[in-house]
């Protein structure tokens, strides 16, 4: 079977049991909970789904939504792959081709990230403007899909301007202070060292993750609009005298979560506009 095989094998089982959607979201750390804003909506199970990837957590397989959010249908990855799972970026990236595949052209990431920005806090959104791949790594490394999208896809506007400035204007109107960065991706599943964070800092990172560029540029790769939105978790590291713990991660996400489901509400609430 071809990659593009899989891909399709798996949208059109996601198009059977849980029907098309106009905007794909992947939640992030502590925002899983969301699903429950949907209406009318309907869930699978990662493991059910041809092709997909066996989660490496036993009982955190994942799982993906549709249902109905302020007029439009919203599909929700509840859970990710990341590469440091050890997954391959194929596997990383495939949901997003199969949002692709089912006509979803908006793309919403969201993660938990650390802020190598001194002027940010834990606790603040931030918007993503570009990312660094500091990972080494490539998901279109490989034969091109043609079916998807070019060889060399342009990254110069990975994030789409008019989702930003929508985006911008739901924080403005809802109170909410959103930061501007740009996101950039290690591997993991190791937090940064000091200096890799001043490093990453000196050539231009605000924050760092280990996920969501794999996704961005399959989605670019696959002509989709993507909107990318941290929760700033904690201090990068070797910023403060506390070391990292997920512990940390976990509770700031937390604790943001009705802040950051305010502002991604009012995104697409938007979108419909
Ligand atoms: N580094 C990498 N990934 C993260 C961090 C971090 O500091 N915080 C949350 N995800």
């Amino acid at each position: 079977m071809t990659e593009l095989e899989r891909i399709d094998k798996a949208a059109a089982y996601v198009r059977e049991v849980l029907g098309e959607a106009q905007i794909g979201m992947v939640l992030g750390s502590g925002l899983g909970d969301y699903v429950e804003a949907l209406t009318d909506a309907r869930m699978i199970p990662y493991d059910e789904i041809p092709g997909f990837p066996r989660a490496t957590v036993p009982g955190h397989a994942g799982e993906l939504w549709v249902g109905t959010l302020h007029g439009s249908r919203v599909l929700m990855m509840r859970g990710r792959f990341h590469s440091y799972e050890g997954h391959p970026l194929d596997d990383v990236v495939l949901p997003i081709r199969v949002m692709a595949r089912l006509g979803i052209k908006t793309l919403i990431l969201t993660n938990a990230a650390g802020a190598v920005n001194l002027n940010f806090a834990p606790g603040d959104l931030m918007l993503i403007t570009d990312f660094i791949n500091f990972s080494g790594k490539n998901p279109l490394t490989g034969p091109n899909i043609d079916a998807l999208g070019p060889r060399f896809p342009d990254m110069s506007r990975a994030y789409d301007r008019r989702l930003r400035a929508i985006a911008a204007q739901a924080a403005l109107e809802k109170g909410i202070e959103l930061r501007e960065g740009v996101y950039a991706w290690f591997n993991g599943p190791t937090y940064e060292t000091p200096a890799e964070i001043r490093m990453a800092r000196v050539l231009g990172a605000d924050a760092v993750g280990m996920s969501t560029v794999p996704e961005t540029i399959a989605a670019v790769h696959a002509g989709m609009q993507v909107l990318g939105i941290s929760c700033l978790t904690n201090m990068a590291a070797g910023i403060l005298e506390a070391p990292l713990s997920h512990r940390e991660v976990t509770e700031t996400a937390e604790r943001v979560r009705g802040t950051f489901r305010t502002l991604l509400d009012s995104v697409i609430a938007k979108l419909n506009e």
